[in-house]
Order: structure tokens, then C-alpha cells, then sequence
């Protein structure tokens, strides 16, 4: 028998030039390429280092992103990968960055430790002048998600409590603290994406009963994704606050993006995802908000 021919993607989410839109501020975002990427522990539960990895696919499936941001007028800097640190390509854990203000993460595995050093060394060559190393554990934007006046922050997995407030006095914006409860869903990234100053997506199953109750109080306009849409990473997205870059593989989640008025763009990133992995993980983004650098 015949497999049934493939449903056809709708129009919008192709790639063409009519997604770089002049009218959207650009944004500057930092990035690491996957040079020593590999799946050499287990520190969630997507990861399973007996599968092996294509490094190869993995550098070109980066690029590709890379080159999606760019093509959407944003502009990307880059920090080198280092030797000992394969998941250095996850840059959104590294830090979070308001108004020029950087609070460097401090990891809750071993394994990830180096990465803040090479963080913090990033930031101080590239003239950032408030630099913090962080004293309780945060896992930076994989965590601390700046959504207009206020900060979303998770804790149940990586950052703690402590953290929240820490992220609070240092970076000057209110916390809202979210609990995770479903290890798939480890950090905030991978279940709520902050679209624009006032709407976020997520999906409701991967907090605590309280925190579902608050996030419909502060967003009761927001997009609800479904189990199959969450479990390819489709809220692991980058938004501008008119283009969404989400997983290809996510394509309900782009039907309601479009619907709600929303430029859907797609990427593939198969081999980072074998390490938990998606789009927002690999950008971290840099808000001067105006002021130096
Ligand atoms: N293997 C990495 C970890 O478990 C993946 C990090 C993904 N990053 C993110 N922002 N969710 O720490």
C-alpha cells in the first residue's frame, strides 16, 4: 500500500524574503557554534549518550539558525566554543542581560560549570561594565525569561528560589516565580516563550497547579500549546515580537502563532535536540536597552 502523500505546509511557513520585516527592532543575540557539542552525559531526560551525535549536521543545522536571524535583521555575536564544555552551543543558559546589566549563571551540574567563566569572560572583553557572578544557582534566559516589565523565573529543576531574588535585586525588574514539575519541561524555556512586552505562549502541564492559576491571572490572552507541540520544543522559540523562530516539527503551534497574527519561521535543529535542546537555547539575547555598549 501506498503511504499517504505528506500534508502540504501551509504557505506562511515557508522561508522566503517577505519574512525580514524592516519595521522590527533589531535585536542583538549571542551565540556559540556546536564546534564540541556531543551528548556525553545525562542531565535530562532527552539525553541518552549511548546515541550517537553528528557533529557535522549538528554545525549545519546551527548555521542555519544563525543565518535565519540574520536574514531577520538581528544582529549576531559570537562567543568560541570551548574543548570539555559540549554544551557550550546553549548559550541562553549562560547569563541574562537587562539593560546592560549581566548576571552571569551559575550552573547546577559539574559538567556545565565552565561554562560561566567563559561567560563572564565574554561579557567583560565585549565592554559590558556590570558583570555579576551569580552566588546562588541560575541557569540564565534557560530560566529567567524578561517578558516586558517583569521577569518569569522557574525554579523545580535547575535555578533555585534564592536565585529568583537574586535575579531581582541585581537586575531590577520584579520576579514572578513559576514552579516546573515535569522533568521533560527542565527549564522554563522549554514550556513558556515570551512573545512581545504583553504575551507569552507555554504549555499548562508542565507547572504546578498555583503557578498554572498565576499565569492564567497575568496572561489570560496567552496561547495555549498542545502536548505534541511541546514535545518537539515548539515553545523553545525566539520571538522579535512579530517573527516566532520555532521547530519546524511544531507546526499546530504555528497555526495558532499565525492566527493570532504572528510571522511563524522555521528551523531544524535534530542533533541539538538530542541534548534537550531547541532554537532558544542557542540565543541568548543581549538587551542594552540603548545604553553602552
Ligand atoms: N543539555 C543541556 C542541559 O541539560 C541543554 C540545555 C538546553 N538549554 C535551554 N535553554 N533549555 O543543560
Amino acid at each position: 500500500m501506498n503511504a499517504p502523500p505528506a500534508a502540504a505546509a501551509p504557505a506562511y511557513w515557508h522561508r522566503t524574503s517577505s519574512t525580514t520585516s524592516p519595521g522590527t527592532p533589531s535585536r542583538r543575540y549571542l551565540l556559540c557554534p556546536p564546534e564540541h557539542f556531543a551528548v556525553e552525559y545525562a542531565i535530562n531526560p532527552w539525553m541518552d549518550p549511548t546515541r550517537p551525535v553528528d557533529r557535522t549536521a549538528a554545525l549545519r543545522q546551527w548555521a542555519d539558525l544563525a543565518a535565519v536571524l540574520r536574514g531577520l535583521g538581528h544582529r549576531v555575536e559570537l562567543m568560541d566554543a570551548e574543548p570539555g564544555l559540549p554544551d557550550m552551543v546553549f548559550t541562553a543558559n549562560g547569563a541574562t542581560v537587562v539593560a546592560g546589566r549581566v548576571l552571569v549563571a551559575r550552573f547546577r551540574h559539574p559538567q556545565r560549570a565552565g561554562e560561566a567563566e567563559a561567560h563572564q569572560r565574554w561579557f567583560t572583553a565585549a565592554g559590558f561594565r556590570q558583570v555579576r557572578n551569580a552566588l546562588e544557582v541560575n541557569e540564565g534566559e534557560g530560566d529567567l525569561l524578561v517578558a516586558g516589565p517583569r521577569i518569569l523565573a522557574a525554579s523545580g529543576f535547575r535555578t533555585t528560589p534564592a536565585a529568583h531574588r537574586e535575579a531581582q535585586r541585581i537586575l531590577g525588574l520584579p520576579v514572578v516565580t513559576l514552579r516546573l514539575t515535569d522533568p521533560r519541561y527542565y527549564h522554563l524555556d522549554t514550556a513558556l516563550a515570551v512573545l512581545d512586552q504583553e504575551r507569552i505562549m507555554y504549555y499548562p502541564p508542565a507547572f504546578s497547579p498555583d503557578s498554572r492559576r498565576l499565569l492564567h491571572r497575568l496572561y489570560p490572552d496567552a496561547i495555549l500549546a498542545h502536548g505534541a507541540d511541546a514535545a518537539v520544543f515548539g515553545l523553545n522559540a525566539v520571538s522579535d515580537g512579530r517573527h516566532v523562530v520555532l521547530p519546524a516539527t511544531a507546526q499546530g503551534l504555528a497555526d495558532q502563532l499565525h492566527a493570532a497574527g504572528y510571522q511563524p519561521v522555521p528551523v531544524a535543529l535534530p542533533e541539538l535536540r538530542k541534548a534537550g535542546g531547541g532554537p532558544k537555547c542557542c540565543v541568548l539575547e543581549l538587551r542594552s536597552d540603548g545604553g553602552p555598549p
